[in-house]
């Protein structure tokens, strides 16, 4: 067959801007993306996937398919599919840097540790927290809790398993005490059952309303808030710093300077922002 010749076998009508618009607002309305005008192509790129896959012949059906599915997957898999889950072990190093040499040492001495990577992604960042923290406090009580509004990254970041390429930034030490190899010569790792037994995973969507039992003294939320606009990522840092203990600690993505935004943390570097402590009464609203 000539390629002129070659037909799509179920051909989705173009994205049309009313279409688009739709779209927008529900991504807007149900985790916060902030999809302008000139992202249309990546739209249609994304989602035309499961336009096919669905039986579907235009976006128009396919949005009613997302807003009439009372299950919540298509709504899902439209999440995974114009977020990207991209992530890897000691991404953006500085910060674990900062946290061995600033942070740890005023977290030894406590009975429990708590920690939360918000938008976990597949874990990567929440296993590289526990590594550390396990070497750098060894007697201490670690409890890190990832979460994401993503359940496909969540159960990827709770089967803790990685291909050794993704492995391969570790350093040596750690590959060798805190992940088992699997196969001869390893084509994986999985992270140790210690590590595993100290950390829990649930879907949290940073836009909504939450609650913890506890406050935080450090929260990793990165690489998220990019798909926030001003006001969502204002929400989102005010609910954030809530749950985060007085003196606490919050890192955000190098990419996601809080500048523009309405804020009570006190800067420290790049990224890197602080609850100031004692003086004001934080107080949650709800
Ligand atoms: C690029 S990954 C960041 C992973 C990790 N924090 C890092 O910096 O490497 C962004 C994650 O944010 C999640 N996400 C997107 N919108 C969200 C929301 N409203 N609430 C919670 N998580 C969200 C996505 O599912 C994705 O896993």
């Amino acid at each position: 067959m000539a390629v002129s010749e070659w037909k799509e076998p179920n051909p989705v009508a173009p994205l049309r801007p009313e279409e688009f618009q739709r779209i927008c607002e529900l991504a807007k309305r149900t985790f916060g993306l902030d999809l302008r005008s000139g992202k249309e192509e990546l739209v249609s790129a994304r989602l035309r996937r499961l336009v096919q896959r669905g039986g579907l012949r235009s976006f128009d059906q396919y949005y009613r398919h997302v807003t009439e599915d009372r299950t919540g997957v298509a709504l899902a898999a439209m999440i995974d599919a114009l977020t990207t889950n991209h992530t890897s072990f000691l991404r953006e190093a500085e910060h674990f840097t900062f946290l061995r040499e600033h942070v740890v040492p005023r977290l030894k001495g406590r009975p429990t540790v708590n920690i939360w990577s918000a938008a976990c992604s597949t874990g990567e960042e929440l296993w590289t927290l526990a590594m550390i923290l396990n070497e750098a406090m060894p007697a201490a009580r670690l409890q890190l809790v990832g979460t994401d509004i993503s359940n496909r990254a969540l159960k990827s970041a709770a089967e803790a398993r990685y291909s050794a390429e993704r492995c391969a930034a570790l350093p040596a030490p750690w590959l060798a005490r805190y992940l088992a190899p699997e196969g001869r010569p390893a084509t994986s790792y999985r992270v140790a059952p210690e590590l595993r037994r100290q950390a829990s995973f649930r879907r949290l969507n940073l836009t909504e309303s939450y609650d913890w039992p506890h406050l935080f003294p450090v929260i990793f939320c990165r690489n998220v808030m990019i798909y926030f606009d001003g006001p969502v990522q204002e929400l989102v840092v005010r609910r954030l710093t809530e749950f985060l203990e007085p003196g606490g600690y919050l890192f955000v993505g190098h990419a996601e300077s809080l500048t523009r935004i309405d804020h009570k943390l006190e800067y420290l570097q790049p990224a890197i922002y602080r609850k100031p402590a004692g003086k004001e009464r934080w107080t949650r609203s709800s």
